[in-house]
């Protein structure tokens, strides 16, 4: 259980480590894999790389949302904490000219990062808002799927994202979610670490608890379409505990 002090504390860290990243991060580095190699290793392509512009490629997900979400021409998609813009841009080519991509995320920077690269690469069906997705600054009924790439497991309060979700969401709209939630319980010293929050890890939900904050939000047909071990970056001591989800699920 995490106080209100203290979530305002973690959000404030996350929000920094974040704003950090994004002023700093390069495709390429010196040492271990580069944003693209990372983004590859979780599963998107060759061909999706080469598809959108450069500085979007973080690799800061956990899988790749847009794959298994279905999108058609003509969509209204949203992207949950959408970073450098990477899925928001995959998306804009599948939704196509009568379709938009929203992408909303609570850390300045990023979403600066974002705009810039929207505006120099000439996108015209994105849009990137400043928010908090526990408050989405976005209209009731208004959205047809609602995607995320490892960032509800950022958030202290995940039944909150959950219903702001199914509040935007229009009929029958439905959320595609990558994300990551553990297969045991964490040890103390890690959920107590706010390093650890910032990496995605000391957040994250038992994989049951996940999917029954998603139904409790009201959602249907909750279900986990692919799942995998996930190690990148993930220290010994947590090998085999942490599991990448595909979530999807309807408003009806
Ligand atoms: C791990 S990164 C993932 C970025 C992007 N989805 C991707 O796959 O590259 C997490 C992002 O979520 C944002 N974020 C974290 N918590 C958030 C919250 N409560 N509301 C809005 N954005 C949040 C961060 O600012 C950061 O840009």
């Amino acid at each position: 259980m995490v106080t209100k002090m203290k979530e305002r504390e973690v959000k404030d860290f996350v929000r920094e480590r974040y704003g950090e990243i994004a002023k700093t991060r390069r495709r390429s580095s010196c040492c271990g894999p580069s944003a693209a190699e990372a983004a590859m290793q979780i599963g998107y392509s060759e061909e999706d790389v080469k598809n959108v512009p450069e500085p979007s490629i973080m690799g800061l997900g956990c899988g790749n949302p847009i794959v298994l979400a279905n999108l058609r021409e003509g969509d209204t998609v949203l992207d949950l904490g959408s970073g450098g813009g990477i899925d928001v841009f995959l998306a804009a080519k599948k939704v196509g000219p009568r379709g938009k991509v929203i992408g909303v995320d609570m850390t300045k920077e990023m979403v600066n990062r974002a705009m810039d690269t929207a505006s120099k690469h000439g996108y015209e069906n994105v849009e990137f808002r400043l928010g908090e997705i526990e408050n989405l600054p976005i209209t009731e009924h208004s959205v047809d799927v609602v995607i995320s790439n490892c960032v509800i497991n950022l958030s202290t309060d995940k039944e909150k994202v959950f219903r702001e979700a199914y509040r935007v969401l229009k009929p029958n709209g439905r959320i595609m979610i990558s994300d990551l939630v553990t297969e045991q319980e964490l040890p103390e010293e890690v959920r107590k670490s706010f390093d650890a929050w910032a990496g995605c890890v000391a957040g994250a939900l038992e994989k049951g608890q996940y999917l029954d904050t998603i139904r409790r939000a009201g959602f249907k047909n909750v279900r986990i379409v692919s799942e995998s071990t996930y190690n990148i970056g993930v220290s010994q001591e947590l090998s085999g505990k942490i599991t990448s989800v595909q979530v999807e699920a309807y408003k009806s």
